[in-house]
């Protein structure tokens, strides 16, 4: 009889890429020996083979410089992974037009960085770009599922607090109907209770829409509260897959200091 965790790992079984049937279907981003090496020749990435099962929270943890960072930017092309390591529903995003591969596979960063102009105006940006304009209330809607209150809508970017601008910028995320969301660290720089904002907004986009999200995050904590499945990166390698609530029982002796630090 197999365990959760046993389920958990099929998931994330490493498969031949040339053995398409072996492919998990449900699968919405499939990375295969993902390697990255830097210019002056330093291994970054280290062959990483990663199913992300669609719709799930996955965390992503590890020490400063282990290459997070570097494996959420290849998946919506910030840097160009090789051809044939990285599928977003079983396509090669080496393939697919990048604009549309980026309105797919939304990026929230550590930091958010708005434009010049009211919220308004930053949350109608992606889908101007199309030819389309958001009505009042879409921008409204999208505020409140960003957990801003629909008032903001015409306050100045700049006129806002770190964590306030963070919600605008997830808003103007979402306004492009993303599939997937990336988040690189989105509230380290927060203090608890907008934290506590983003976390609440990112589940609920995860339960109503089955939005499949991405999170690196240097709390431990953060991650126990929200994600499905943790991957532990450790010097550019997938060292464990875990349930969050499992983590104390990861074996390699990296991770296992790691999480004793962080802890
Ligand atoms: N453009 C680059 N050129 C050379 N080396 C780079 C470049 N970007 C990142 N690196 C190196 O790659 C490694 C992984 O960096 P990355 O930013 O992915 O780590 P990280 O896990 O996100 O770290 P942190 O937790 O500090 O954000 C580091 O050793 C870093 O110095
Ligand atoms: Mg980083």
């Amino acid at each position: 009889m197999p365990s959760d965790l046993d389920e958990c790992r099929e998931h994330l079984l490493v498969v031949d890429v040339n053995d398409q049937n072996k492919i998990d279907k449900s699968s919405k981003f499939q990375i295969r020996n993902l390697t990255k090496v830097s210019n002056a020749g330093v291994p970054i990435l280290k062959g990483i083979d990663l199913d992300v099962p669609e719709g799930m929270i996955l965390g992503v943890v590890g020490p400063s410089g282990s290459g997070k960072s570097t494996l959420l930017r290849a998946l919506n092309r910030l840097w160009e992974p090789p051809f044939g390591t990285v599928f977003l529903d079983h396509n090669d995003i080496c393939d697919l037009d990048v604009l549309s591969l980026r309105r797919k596979v939304g990026m929230l960063f550590q930091l958010p960085a708005l434009f010049e102009g009211t919220v308004a105006d930053n949350v109608r940006y992606g889908p101007q770009l199309r030819g389309k304009k958001l009505t009042d209330e879409e921008v409204r809607k999208l505020l409140i599922t960003a957990d801003l209150d629909a008032s903001f809508m015409n306050k100045k970017g700049s006129e806002l607090s770190v964590g306030q601008a963070q919600r605008v910028a997830l808003a103007r995320t979402l306004a492009n109907s993303p599939e997937v969301l990336l988040l690189d660290e989105p509230t380290s720089a927060l203090d608890p209770i907008s934290t506590e904002n983003i976390e609440d907004a990112l589940v609920k986009l995860n339960k109503n829409s089955g939005m499949t999200v991405i999170i690196v995050s240097h709390s431990i904590k953060q991650i126990q509260r929200i994600a499905d499945l943790v991957c532990l990166l450790v010097d550019g390698q997938i060292v464990e897959v875990l349930k969050p609530h499992q983590l104390s029982q990861a074996t390699h002796p990296m991770a296992q200091r790691f999480l004793q630090i962080s802890s």
